[in-house]
């Protein structure tokens, strides 16, 4: 298993519990750490979602699946090694980079993508010595998922209600210091089409330190939309607490999130750094796509935070789409580009079917690679003999390698800083260097 996120593990656990033969997994990941997106994606402040991490654990702790962390595929094991110490390979490497809006000051200072301010705030460790300039008082969130929702949140947020969080001590030293006064976050369809959930949505209405609003005209539906917005749950609960907002706040909490709608971005503008944001007017064509009407308005914002989707990036020697950023598969089998099926190789979760799904998808999604897998090596007959031991293969290109035990040391490392700290359950450590000291305290 290649990733240790929730697609890796469950279908690790699928594995080991399936009973038609003895089946042994080994986990790696490019992290000295278990767990993908539940540790370094889910909000610090969501804390029941990130208690799923201890259902993980029993999966790796529960027998016949070992973790390699700090090996990467592509860096420390190619695809070749691989398959030469295994009987079967999944990949599950799910979608580490962002997406990009291909717009002019895109690359601007201040034009921050999502999955960098995630990774910083969730203590990733290729984040750590990020920088980002809390000192303006206004910004732009583009994109209106789940994601957008999580970041706006954190920006709403007093660092006081951060504290009881996870995130890293110089995180909530920032955060404490920010100047954000106002977030804007964009929609470039409507309020039917937002991809975010009701829950989360409402989550935002509830903040304490930060009033909420939705301009009425962006409120106003289409007759498509309309009908959906009667016949759609998920749709009807959004916009049922979006109508909630269109009020204009009092205005007496330091802290204000503008929801808008019909607006899609089209230049980040400045002079060596992010000064403003420019929006078309959108609305929707006969056959539902979105259409810029020629009006433009400009967001006097000093950071745009750009969260329109995660993408996977390809793994050396493994087919890759370039168009839908997946591994061609049919049910988790790997499709060649001759339409062919790739022997022993699998995947499973975001890198099989793109970035969407909440943690839970990936449970039934691994389920499927594994009854694929399982159903192959029946077909084949006895599974063959690995031609190599990975122990010996791993020693001898002398990686650092952090064991289960190890990261069980970094694990107790971040109790105990909370702890000491007087700052809830955990406080991550954050950078390789002391991140990779906690696993082997001296
Ligand atoms: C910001 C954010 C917040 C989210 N919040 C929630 C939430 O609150 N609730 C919810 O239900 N869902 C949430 N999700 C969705 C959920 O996290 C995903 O559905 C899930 O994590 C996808 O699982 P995965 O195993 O495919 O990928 P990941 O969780 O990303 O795991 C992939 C693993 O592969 C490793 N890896 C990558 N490349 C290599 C390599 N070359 N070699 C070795 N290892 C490698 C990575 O280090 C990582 O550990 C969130 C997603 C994001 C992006
Ligand atoms: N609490 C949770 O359960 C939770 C938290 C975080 C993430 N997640 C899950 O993780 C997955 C990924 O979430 P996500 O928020 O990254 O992705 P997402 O749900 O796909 O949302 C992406 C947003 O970006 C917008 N967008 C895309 N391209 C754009 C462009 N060029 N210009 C303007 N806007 C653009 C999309 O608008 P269009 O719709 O118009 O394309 C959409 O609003 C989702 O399945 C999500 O539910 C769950």
């Amino acid at each position: 298993m290649i990733g240790s996120g929730p697609a890796g593990l469950y279908a690790a656990e699928a594995l080991v519990k399936q009973t038609d033969g003895d089946v042994h997994v080994d986990v790696f990941d490019r992290l000295p750490t278990p767990y993908g997106l539940v540790r370094y994606g889910v909000a610090p402040d969501h804390k029941s979602i990130k208690s799923i991490a201890r259902y993980l654990q029993r999966v790796l702790e529960g027998g016949g699946v070992r973790f390699f962390g700090c090996v990467e595929l592509g860096r420390d094991l190619s695809r070749a090694d691989l398959l030469e110490c295994y009987d079967a390979v999944i990949y599950s490497t799910g979608a580490m980079v962002d997406r990009h809006l291909g717009i002019p000051g895109e690359d601007l200072p201040g034009s921050i993508a999502a999955t960098d301010f995630v990774n910083w705030y969730c203590g990733h460790p290729d984040a750590s010595d990020h920088e980002f300039d809390l000192s303006v008082e206004e910004v732009a969130v583009i994109g209106v998922g789940n994601v957008a929702v999580d970041v706006v949140r954190i920006l709403a947020k007093t660092a006081g209600e951060l504290r009881e969080t996870d995130v890293p001590e110089h995180v909530l030293a920032k955060l404490a210091e920010s100047r954000v006064k106002r977030v804007h976050m964009i929609g470039r369809r409507g309020p039917a089409q937002a991809k975010f959930t009701t829950k989360e949505a409402r989550e935002l209405g509830e903040l304490p330190n930060a009033e909420i609003h939705v301009r009425p005209e962006d409120m106003v539906l289409d007759p498509a939309s309309a009908e959906v917005a009667e016949t759609d749950r998920h749709v009807r609960g959004n916009v049922k607490v979006l109508n909630g907002w269109v009020e204009e706040p009092a205005g007496l909490a330091p802290r204000r999130v503008d929801v808008r709608f019909w607006r899609a971005p089209k230049e980040i503008i400045g002079t060596g750094r992010v000064e403003g944001l420019t929006l078309e007017r959108t609305h929707l064509d006969e056959s539902g796509r979105v259409v810029g009407t020629g009006e433009y308005e400009t967001l006097p914002v000093g950071m745009v935070l750009r969260s329109v989707g995660y993408q996977s990036v390809p793994l050396d020697g493994v087919p890759f789409d370039e168009r839908s950023y997946v591994v061609p598969n049919d049910g988790g089998r790997i499709i060649d580009p001759e339409g062919g099926t790739v022997p022993r190789e699998y995947v499973a979760g975001w890198i099989k079917r793109g970035p969407t799904g909440v943690v839970g998808t990936n449970k039934s999604d691994a389920a499927e690679t594994v009854r694929n897998l399982l159903a192959d090596v029946a077909g084949a007959g006895a599974a063959g003999r690995p031609e190599r031991k990975i122990e010996e293969l791993l020693e001898s290109r002398g990686l650092p390698v952090v064991t289960y035990s190890d990261w069980l040391n970094l694990d107790a490392a971040e109790i105990a800083l909370a702890r000491s700290l007087d700052r809830g359950e955990r406080v991550k450590l954050a950078g390789w260097d002391a991140m990779r000291s906690a696993c082997r305290p001296s």
